[in-house]
């Protein structure tokens, strides 16, 4: 796939993936449309993204809060105006958490966790579909999470928000393929592992500050995850695994369920110090 000249819509660029992300198709020469909260951080991306496309692409910072269905609808026409079609649409924005269910204390952040990462997503989504040409270059991607495939240890409405993306891109797919047979677009769902972003610093606390941290030291780089998630992209694969081993777990979960649980359990004691694991 060529990407210079398509017309690209991300969520979360101002900052993590969704910057690199950015980075990475401007490099490639292609319009993006940079969709986040904070302005000052979506101007410092543009700048950057104008720069890497040596100044060929047209680059739109547009404050966006996914959670917001009408500044979804502004933001969408904002970029609209100016690129007419969503070729492929990069729906990143996310938050995260680090507590154990039975340590919450507040269960108001399981609300706002999963506005922004289930509804967030079809909120942006909702607007933008008509503006996706209905062929089969066209991309929606969405950026899941292992967590998307697996359940994991700290994370049960994290977990609960990418599975509930894995059903929707799953019924999605099945309505644009009725519909529009071969020239349906792709429905992509990537899964990264761990990536060195500000997603932990930033979680939301659930009433319990002090809950779990990654190492840091075993997260993969930005700029690597980014372009796992460009090549899933162009690749227009249904699941962008992130390894081989998440692929193999993937396909072995519904045969052996324990054992996959007892290999995250293992994966996150050796990744994350917590109170309860006594490395705190
Ligand atoms: N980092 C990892 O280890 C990892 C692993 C698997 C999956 N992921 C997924 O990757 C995606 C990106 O995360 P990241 O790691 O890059 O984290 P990050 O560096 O914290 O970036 C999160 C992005 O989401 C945006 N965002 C958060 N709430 C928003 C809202 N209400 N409206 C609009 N934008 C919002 C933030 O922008 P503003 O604050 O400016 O709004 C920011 O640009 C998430 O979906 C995450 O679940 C990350």
């Amino acid at each position: 796939m060529d990407l210079a000249g398509k017309n690209v819509l991300i969520t979360g660029a101002s900052a993590g993936i969704g910057k690199e992300l950015a980075l990475q198709f401007a490099r490639h020469k292609a319009n993006v449309a940079l969709l986040a909260r904070r302005v000052e951080a979506l101007e410092e991306v543009a700048a950057e993204c104008r720069l890497a496309s040596g100044n060929q692409a047209k680059v739109l910072p547009l404050r966006c809060d996914v959670t917001d269905r009408a500044s979804c609808r502004e933001a969408v026409l904002g970029a609209t105006n100016e690129m007419q079609t969503v070729d492929i649409i990069i729906l990143n924005a996310g938050v995260s958490m680090g507590c154990y269910f039975e340590d919450i204390k507040d269960l108001s952040d399981a609300d706002k966790l999963m506005d922004v990462n289930f509804m967030g997503t079809a909120n942006v989504l909702f607007y933008a579909l008509p503006y996706i040409p209905k062929r089969s270059d066209s991309r929606i991607v969405v950026v899941s999470s292992i967590a998307g495939l697996f359940g994991v240890p700290f994370r049960t409405f994290y977990c609960a928000s990418k599975w509930a993306l894995h059903g929707f891109c799953a019924s999605l797919r099945t309505e644009l393929l009725d519909a529009y047979g071969s020239n349906s677009p792709a429905v992509v769902l990537t899964c990264p592992g761990e990536v060195s972003t500000s997603l932990n610093s930033s979680r939301l606390k659930f009433g319990n500050d002090v809950a779990a941290e990654f190492l840091d030291s075993v997260a993969e780089p930005t700029s690597q995850a980014a372009n796992k998630i460009l090549e899933a992209t162009i690749a227009g694969v249904k699941v962008g695994f992130f390894t081989k081993a998440h692929s193999w777990l993937s396909s072995c979960y519904g045969w052996i369920p324990a054992t996959i649980d007892g290999i995250m359990i293992k994966g996150v004691r050796s990744r994350m110090r917590a109170p309860r694991y006594g490395n705190w």
